[in-house]
């Protein structure tokens, strides 16, 4: 995720920028650029890599000006380029430049305005969008333009503004990202979390979604979006250390990216979605081709094969293509099947795993048409597929995958509604419908880690416990595959996840009164029924039954001994939100047994051996 760092003050900010963006580094970046208002005028530097590329092509000393911005890019709308770099400046001779973190969803349609307008534009990027409507509203008032600006975009972000006619002023903006004002002595900082500044000032605003905020050497003003109305913010005096800055307070790198997750889903689906539409570029191929695909094949390890699981069933219900699903490793040492009507898909959130990347090989070898989904730009496997999706999880720290995990689900689903699309295989109110509710899905994430959930309680009845099994049908199967790796890879407690109905066949005897056994019992109404049954075998030979339910389910309470609930959702798209109990679940027995879950032993977080 891109980082934002902005000073006000008397004092020569160049350094002071650099500074707080090494401060960001830990988010992941691609590219960095800063802003400097210096007195003949806006001086912007940006630079591909890390941040000491920016250093030297910022040069030493040289820099007068009080304020400025800097920005750490995690790409999202166009390539890894020194022109997609923030700060994006305005029309030529530069009066204005923002960096911006997040989406701004309707960006196609204000660029095409903005163009006929006259306005030239240098990136690829949203974020330039916003710069070039700000300059479009600007007349003479920097905070007024802002305002009207805000008021024009859709989507979810955070920008900061400067402008070369007003020194000592920055303009920000809030619209479901973060942003942070730091309260110093005749100096101000505006940053997308307190880490940048922290050396500097512990005394905090929060804005509130929707506040435009001015900072100037006095101090700050918080005016409200829809009339500017003046509102005043509470000012808070935090007492994290630098460590616990970085991880924007949580206690480790794997529970903040846990409650990263509605941000993480939210970019993936991004301007992907809109209302009701969906905009899929990437896979490569034009429509015919998706129409007369004979089959899809999906290659992946680990999490990201568990995020194929869950992407056979939504492409086979909604697109009716038959999809295949292997564990890389697997598929390419069986001398496997393929040919051209194939789409070949390929999922790594690294995109550096060796038997991925030697899988997709291979199939492009084989002359089937290759895609892959991952979370890192220019990452290894984008060199070695005809077209690439991202997922915008942005940086995973926690060897264990989480956001990652939720965001590929969000965009294989979007995988499986493009293909219904051209197949015409989904009524179209019905396309709408779950588009609609994929839309819904970072607010549903958002809802359900706001809540009360008994996850501790039962952390703490059963941490430990040897022996831990996971039980799921049809879509909820790859949410117990990935809930059991999740709590061995943590916990190092033996796991077994299972299809519900393959139990009898087998696992069912390593249950006794001492089992756990996590149901995934989410709404469905093909196999609930099936599952309950399920259930009642489990309880039977007296385990303790953990069920993930949906809202509104009272009949789960007849059945299992503790009840966590989702919020409602179509099925499939359950699997998002079912995924992040059991990430708690597993998350809290690591920690209750005094484990390091961001760095479980023996595990790698890029494995690049085959
Ligand atoms: C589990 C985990 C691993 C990875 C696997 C594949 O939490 O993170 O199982 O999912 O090593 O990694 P990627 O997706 O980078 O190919």
């Amino acid at each position: 995720m891109c980082g934002i760092i902005g000073y006000v003050g008397p004092r020569e900010c160049k350094d002071l920028l650099l500074f707080g963006l090494e401060r960001l580094e830990y988010r992941g970046y691609d590219s960095a650029g800063i802003a400097l208002l210096e007195d003949d005028g806006l001086v912007y530097t940006r630079a591909v890599g890390n941040l000491q590329n920016l250093k030297r092509a910022a040069g030493d000393g040289g820099s007068r000006a009080t304020t400025g911005l800097g920005h750490t890019r995690w790409a999202t709308h166009g390539g890894v380029t020194e022109a997609n770099a923030h700060p994006l400046a305005g029309d030529d001779p530069a009066e204005i430049a923002i960096v911006l973190n997040g989406i701004v969803e309707n960006y196609r349609e204000l660029r095409d305005r903005l163009r006929e307008a006259g306005h030239v534009f240098a990136s690829e990027t949203d974020a330039e969008t916003v710069t070039h409507l700000i300059e479009e509203h600007y007349a003479g008032d920097l905070v007024e333009a802002t305002r009207a600006a805000f008021g024009e975009l859709e989507g979810h972000f955070a920008f900061v503004v400067i402008h070369r006619d007003h020194p000592g002023l920055l303009v920000g903006a809030r619209h479901q990202c973060p942003l942070v004002v730091g309260a110093g002595r005749g100096e101000t900082f505006l940053a997308s979390n307190a880490s940048a500044f922290l050396k500097e000032s512990r005394e905090v605003y929060f804005p509130d979604d929707g506040d435009i905020v001015a900072i100037t050497v006095e101090g700050v003003r918080f005016l409200r979006h829809d009339d500017g109305g003046e509102v005043e913010r509470e000012l808070v005096e935090l007492d994290w250390d630098d460590e616990c800055a970085e991880k924007a307070g949580f206690e480790t790198f794997m529970l903040k990216e846990i409650f990263e997750q509605p941000e993480a889903v939210a970019e993936t689906i991004g301007d992907r979605v809109r209302h009701g539409r969906l905009v899929l570029d990437g896979i490569g191929v034009d429509d015919a081709v998706l129409r007369d695909l004979r089959r899809i094949v999906i290659l992946s390890a680990g999490t990201s094969y568990h995020a194929a699981v869950a992407g056979r069933y939504a492409i086979e219900e909604w697109a009716r293509v038959p999809v295949e699903h292997d564990i890389a490793s697997e598929w390419i040492y069986r001398n496997p099947v393929l040919d051209a009507a194939t789409l070949v898909v390929g999922i790594s959130q690294s995109g550096e795993t060796r038997d991925t990347i030697e899988a997709m090989k291979l199939a492009r070898e084989m002359g089937a048409h290759t895609v892959a989904i991952t979370n890192m730009m220019g990452s290894q496997i984008t060199r070695e597929v005809d077209s690439v999706l991202y997922t915008r999880a942005g940086l995973e720290v926690s060897v264990a995958a989480s956001k990652t995990f939720t965001a590929q689900l969000s965009l294989l689903f979007l995988v499986a509604l493009k293909l219904a699309q051209v197949r015409e295989t989904l009524p179209q109110e019905e396309l709408r419908f779950i588009l609609d509710e994929v839309y819904q899905l970072p607010h549903k994430l958002q809802t359900f880690l706001d809540g009360n959930h008994p996850i501790d309680e039962i952390a703490q009845r059963h941490f430990e416990k040897p022996f831990f099994l996971y039980l799921g049908r049809n879509i909820g199967l790859p949410v117990a595959l990935e809930g059991a790796l999740k709590l061995k890879e943590i916990s190092y407690i033996p796991t077994e996840a299972y299809s519900a109905g393959e139990m009898k066949h087998g696992p069912i005897a390593l249950l006794d009164e001492n089992t756990p056994v996590v149901v995934v019992a989410t709404d469905h109404k093909r196999v609930y029924d099936k599952i309950v049954s399920n259930i009642q075998e489990v309880r039977a030979r007296g385990a303790h039954v953990i069920a993930i339910a949906t809202d509104g389910n009272e009949d789960i309470q007849h059945h299992a001994d503790d009840v966590i609930y989702i919020p409602r959702s179509p099925a499939f798209l359950q699997a998002v939100l079912a995924v992040v109990p059991l990430q708690l679940l597993a998350y809290r027995i690591a920690r209750l047994r005094g484990l390091n879950v961001d760095q479980p032993r023996n595990l790698a977080k890029t494995v690049t051996v085959e």
